[in-house]
């Protein structure tokens, strides 16, 4: 049984990746430092799977642990890589947070990686790094367009990182998934998102008005260029980007990849304006929610949406699950709260 390091796998999209694991029958060790996750997401993982994954706490910005952690585990097979900051806004106000945490953390695997010859790598990039994209669905070989934050820099820089490392060990074999909007909940409503204060992401500002936590969402402008005026983005189920991470490490691991480093994006191929997102959340809960138009968000890309036909084709992964299930499981998950 294959054991696979999973970094920041007490994370959101980390945790259901680790169930989609323990399900697929491989062994788990999760690093993670806690820093944006709860030691209780373990007892998720257990409930759900029956099963413990090996876990340690310590933040793998300091080299030394991160050598001696993988000098203990010489029997890891592949790694996934989630453990990065992630807050859009906050990268802005503190960049060098995120220089520190994305990028040093992710040399250093790839330093003990490369020197212990483990070489199956699964990175998560973000289809941030399109920016604004000129044609509509997006596909792998648009432009990465200058990031428009640190955040998104880092996501930019790291996949450049793991191209050169690639270029240079022609053994070294990695996989960069490049997630659209991932919402939703593991159907058990055992795991899910814990955004810490104020959520600044759609789904959850929604599924706490709904819960009454918030007074009111923001949407944040009506008069882009879009069928009602609001934006569009791909929401994907954050369990079929689980099930996509689990496709691709099987690529690594039975050698089937083309190419020692292979990009796709995970989206559904399908843009929703926030509007329809709204309504898809009334439609789930049976309740009406209260928001209001107010001015565009600075930075906001107007349209963002997948093809999906790379990760269809090559990868043979397609998304299952429809907005309104993804939203419904959202929904179930936050009246856990
Ligand atoms: P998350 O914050 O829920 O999970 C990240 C986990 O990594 C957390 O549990 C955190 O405690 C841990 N971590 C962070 N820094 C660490 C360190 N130095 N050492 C050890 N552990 C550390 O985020 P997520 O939404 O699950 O995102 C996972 C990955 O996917 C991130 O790399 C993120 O940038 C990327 N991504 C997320 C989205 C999204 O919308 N959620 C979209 C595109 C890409
Ligand atoms: N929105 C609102 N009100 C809110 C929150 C969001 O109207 O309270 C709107 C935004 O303006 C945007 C849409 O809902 O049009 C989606 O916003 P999110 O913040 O949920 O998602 P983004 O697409 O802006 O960004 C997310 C992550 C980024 C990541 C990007 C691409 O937050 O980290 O997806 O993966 F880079």
């Amino acid at each position: 049984m294959a054991k696979i390091l999973v970094t920041g796998g007490l994370g959101y999209i980390g945790s259901h990746t680790v169930v989609a694991l323990q399900e697929a029958g491989f062994k788990v060790v999760i690093v993670d430092n806690l820093s944006n996750s709860s030691i209780k997401v373990l007892e998720g993982i257990v409930a759900i799977t029956k099963q413990t994954p090996e876990f340690e706490n310590f933040d793998l910005r300091d080299k030394q642990s991160t050598v001696a952690f993988l000098k203990k585990h010489n029997d890891i097979s592949g790694v996934i890589h989630f453990a990065a900051s992630k807050a859009v806004g906050e990268s802005v106000e503190n960049p060098l947070l995120y220089y520190e945490n994305n990028i040093n953390t992710l040399i250093y695997l790839l330093q003990e990686l490369n020197r212990n010859g483990n070489t199956n790598f699964i990175f998560s990039s973000s289809c941030t790094v399109y920016g604004q994209a000129d044609v509509m669905p997006i596909t792998e070989a648009a432009p990465i367009k200058l990031a428009e934050s640190p955040y998104g820099n880092t996501k930019q820089i790291g996949e450049a990182i793991i191209k050169d490392v690639c270029n240079a060990n022609k053994n070294f074999n990695a996989i960069a998934l490049r997630y659209f909007n991932p919402i939703g909940a593991h159907s058990s409503a055992k795991i899910g998102e814990l955004p810490i204060g104020v959520p600044q992401n759609l789904i959850p500002y929604i599924t706490q008005t709904g819960a009454g936590i918030r007074e009111q969402l923001f949407v944040f402008g009506d008069n882009y260029p879009t069928t009602d005026g609001t934006c569009v983005r791909d929401y994907i189920h954050v369990v079929d980007i689980a099930n996509a991470h689990v496709i691709a490490l099987q690529r690594l691991l039975n050698k089937e990849n083309q190419d020692n480093l292979e990009v796709y994006n995970l989206g559904t191929g399908i843009g929703s304006t926030v509007l329809e997102v709204i309504k898809s959340f009334e439609h789930v809960s049976n309740k009406k929610l209260n928001y209001k138009i107010v001015n565009r968000r600075e930075g906001d890309v107007i349209s963002a949406y997948a093809n999906t036909k790379k990760a269809n084709n090559t990868l043979g992964w397609k998304a299952k699950s429809s907005l309104d299930d993804a939203m419904l499981s959202a929904w179930k998950w936050q009246q856990t709260l």
